[in-house]
């Protein structure tokens, strides 16, 4: 896998206490936002779905858990130490649920329309936020994506109310950098993870990018104030 990419060094070990942190810093939330992206995914009831950026799986188990037997479920990503938990997770909840495939979004191993759903879960940001590739990554997910099928992103987003915001951002910039990387023991991670967040697109913002790669019916939901979102998005 290449490792000239910035991000890659951060993504090819999973910070201690990964899971931990996600669930610590949004109050917990992270997982009910993961099922309700998992519930907008499987609405029209697609056959075969991608969670993107999987990481340790967390999406993927949530649609495993609530869909029907026989649907195909992938979890893609491009570090095999985060596949390695995925995996170790999905044995004991979804034996044989999942299929996981490890690979680099720019490039996917799937043809043209295979998927009639694909969910990401914070990752969009890291695929698009001052990423040089972030075209690149649009282009294959739509790609592989079929003509009518679902695009769902759940990410962090921007408050509309100004004073909410100034709290997200004073939040991000001491607890989740401090303690991230506290736990974590790994400050770079943490860092960007905290820069990214303050910086990263309002939801116009967001439609505007979808729309300019294809797709169309762009929607998004706030949640919690705004501090984070899910996108809908539609290949026409
Ligand atoms: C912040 S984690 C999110 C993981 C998971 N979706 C979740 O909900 O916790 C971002 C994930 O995106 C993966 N990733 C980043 N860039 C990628 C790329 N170009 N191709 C494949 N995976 C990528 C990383 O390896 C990492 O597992």
């Amino acid at each position: 896998m290449k490792d000239s990419r910035p991000l890659y060094k951060i993504f090819s070990s999973v910070p201690p206490g990964y899971d931990l942190i996600n669930r610590l810093f949004t109050l917990r939330r992270d997982e009910r936002w993961r099922r309700k992206t998992a519930l907008l995914i499987l609405e029209d009831n697609p056959q075969r779905i991608m969670d993107l950026c999987t990481g340790t799986g967390d999406l993927a188990m949530h649609i495993a858990g609530i869909a029907k037997a026989g649907v195909e479920i992938t979890g893609f990503d491009y570090s095999r130490p985060m596949l390695d938990i995925a995996e170790q997770k999905a044995q004991k909840s979804h034996a044989g649920k999942i299929g996981f495939v490890l690979g680099d979004a720019a490039e996917m191993p799937f043809t043209d329309g295979y998927f009639d759903a694909i969910g990401i879960a914070f990752a969009f940001r890291n695929l698009t936020y001052k990423n040089s590739d972030s075209e690149k990554f649009l282009a294959e997910i739509f790609r592989v994506l079929r003509p009518g099928g679902k695009f769902v992103i759940v990410e962090s987003s921007q408050p509309a109310n100004r004073l909410l915001r100034f709290l997200f951002h004073t939040y991000t910039k001491t607890m989740v950098y401090y303690l991230g990387s506290w736990i974590s023991g790994n400050k770079t991670a943490y860092r960007y993870l905290a820069n990214s967040v303050i910086d990263y697109f309002t939801p116009v913002e967001v439609r505007v990018l979808l729309q300019k790669s294809g797709f169309a019916e762009v929607r998004h939901i706030p949640l919690m104030g705004g501090v984070a979102a899910i996108h809908v998005a539609n290949k026409k």
